[in-house]
This record gives C-alpha cells, sequence and structure tokens, in this order.
C-alpha cells in the first residue's frame, strides 16, 4: 500500500486539490481502462469538491461510473440522503448520463437495498468488486463510510454491501449501507478527505494504525491519499 498525506490552507483549497486529484485518477483510468469507476463519500465535506468537479469540465461523465460508499437509510430526497447531495452538488450541475448512477436505494428495505447493491456491483465492476477511486470521508469516532467502531459489519468479508445500524451517540440516528472493507481494500486507491479541527485526533490516530474504522483501509494493491486541511491535520505531528 502506498500511502501519501496532503496538507492544504483550508476547506477551499482541500476542495480545489481534491477536484484535482479526482481528475486525474479519472483521466489515467479512462486512458488504461475506457472507464472511471468511483464510490462517492457522503457526509458535508465532500460537497465543494463534487461542485468543483461539476463546474471544472474536465471529467468525461459519459465514461464515469458514479456509486456511493454508503447512504442512510431514508428517501433520495429526505435532507439526510447522501444521494440528495450529491445530487444538489454534481448531478444537477453536470452532464452524468443517468444510467451511470448507482444509487443506494435508501428507501428501501435495508437488507434487501444493500443486497441488490452487491449484486448491482458485481454486475458493474465484476467478482472483483474493484473501484479505479473511492472517496472517504472520516467521523470524530474514527467511522468511516457507515463503518462505525464496534459494529458487526466491521467484520463482513463475503459481501460488497451491507445493511448497518448506527451507535447510539451517532447522528442521524437512522440505518445505514454501506460498502464492506473487501470492497474499500480492493480498491485502485482511496482518497481520504478531512476538514476541521474535530478530525485531527481521529486523522492522527487512524495514520498511527489505532484501532479505528479508517485505520483499517490498507488497499493491498492500491493507493491511501489522506487529503487534509491545516486543522485535520494538526494532531497528525
Ligand atoms: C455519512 C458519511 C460519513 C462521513 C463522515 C464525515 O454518511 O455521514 O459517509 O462516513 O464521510 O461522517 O462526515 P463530514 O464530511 O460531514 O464531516
Amino acid at each position: 500500500m502506498n500511502l501519501e498525506v496532503l496538507v492544504q490552507d483550508d476547506a477551499a483549497a482541500l476542495a480545489r486539490e481534491g477536484a484535482r486529484l479526482v481528475t486525474e485518477v479519472a483521466k489515467r483510468a479512462i486512458a488504461a481502462r475506457g472507464r472511471f469507476t468511483v464510490a462517492l463519500a457522503g457526509g458535508g465535506t465532500p460537497a465543494a469538491l463534487y461542485t468543483i468537479l461539476a463546474d471544472g469540465g474536465a471529467m468525461s461523465w459519459e465514461n464515469t461510473l458514479l456509486f456511493f460508499g454508503d447512504e442512510r437509510c431514508v428517501a433520495p430526497d429526505n435532507e439526510l440522503s447522501n444521494f440528495r447531495m450529491v445530487r444538489e452538488a454534481l448531478l444537477d450541475r453536470a452532464a452524468v448520463p443517468e444510467w451511470n448512477v448507482y444509487r443506494m436505494a435508501g428507501e428501501d428495505e435495508p437488507a434487501a437495498a444493500a443486497a441488490s447493491y452487491t449484486a448491482a456491483l458485481k454486475r458493474a465492476l465484476g467478482n472483483d468488486l474493484r473501484f479505479d477511486l473511492v472517496i472517504l470521508g472520516i467521523g470524530e469516532d474514527g467511522h468511516t463510510a457507515s463503518l462505525f467502531p464496534g459494529m458487526p459489519a466491521l467484520e463482513v468479508q463475503d459481501l460488497g454491501a451491507i445493511a448497518t445500524a448506527v451507535p447510539g451517540y451517532v447522528e442521524p440516528q437512522v440505518h445505514r449501507l454501506t460498502l464492506t472493507f473487501p470492497v474499500l481494500n480492493a480498491a485502485h486507491a482511496v482518497l481520504f478527505l478531512a476538514s476541521g479541527a474535530k478530525k485531527a485526533k481521529a486523522v492522527s490516530a487512524a495514520l498511527k494504525g489505532e484501532n479505528l474504522p479508517a485505520a483499517r483501509v490498507r488497499p493491498a494493491d492500491g493507493s491511501v491519499t489522506w487529503l487534509l486541511d491545516r486543522d485535520a491535520a494538526a494532531g497528525a505531528a
């Protein structure tokens, strides 16, 4: 595994550099394999990056397949939905063919939605479930995607996507759909995004390999890039 830590001045610079990195990976993947497959992070940090991608005009959307790293089990127009965040930040602004968007069905019964997403991953990626890029965030507890400390989902090895409850301290208190570690660790490249002082402790612990879900993202045959702003990098002594 190849590990790189990049520190930007602030959240705006992080979004710009993140968009540049994603565009670079996309161009290389399309040149090598004719398409770019990416799993998008949810939450709030990536939104500005997605908008720069959408407005930047450098992405070949007809050759880009968009997946989700995780989703809240709510309707796609719910304000908690990661799909809604991606729709507003990216899909409403860029000419992404709708058949290139693989949405997790947050509105469906969670186990059924996870099973159908696992099947969709296999159909699109093949049995190796290998993404060109997985974009991830990190929570203050060290979770990533919806792989939370102490939850059974951390140990799933035979499914690409799974439904999971969230620990009691987590908001929003809704079930989630999440990619599993076998998928995250099959990726050609992983890009972690972290912004703000609240993330510094978790980022530092993850980089030290402490027992946090984010620290278990270690693609054997891939690269991991941590893209941080100065506040999130403050703890990474
Ligand atoms: C989610 C995300 C989650 C997120 C982290 C960081 O559904 O919330 O997938 O893993 O990436 O919680 O979230 P922020 O970017 O909002 O800090």
